[in-house]
């Protein structure tokens, strides 16, 4: 998606997103790996049509602008969609007193609630400069 984005502060805000998202995995495997766990065996099915979305819309014709606005809205369906799993593996972890856990999962789950505001700030001037683009 990074790559795809036209907008520089679009493209540098996904790349910054991705160096975290790199991180919050290297936790999670950590997280397993204290609970004696496997992290990986299951596929998330709601996550691979949130990207297959995005594959689609990229794979269509449409002015920068354009294209950046519907990147930055498939962007946050993933964000809110992973701020959702976070919310509730903390909920869990917590409920299951595992409180070490729960905080880092809680961290993750406002890192992405950072990136979807991020987003939302950088879709303001995006979405100006696309409805320019489209306007009749
Ligand atoms: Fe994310």
């Amino acid at each position: 998606m990074a790559a795809a984005a036209s907008d520089p502060t679009l493209r540098t805000s996904l790349e910054r997103h991705l160096d975290q998202t790199r991180v919050q995995a290297q936790r999670l495997e950590s997280l397993f790996l204290e609970l004696d766990g496997a992290p990986g065996g299951h596929t998330c099915q709601a996550m691979r049509g949130l990207i297959a979305e995005g594959d689609a819309w990229l794979r269509q014709t449409a002015p920068a602008a354009v294209r950046d606005a519907g990147l930055i809205a498939c962007a946050q369906r993933v964000e809110h969609y992973e701020i959702s799993a976070y919310g509730t593996a903390a909920a869990l972890a917590a409920t299951l007193r595992l409180h070490h856990h729960a905080e880092l999962l809680r961290f993750s789950e406002r890192e992405e609630q950072d990136a979807d505001l991020t987003l939302s700030a950088v879709a303001t001037p995006v979405n100006r400069a696309a409805a320019q683009t489209t306007a009749v």
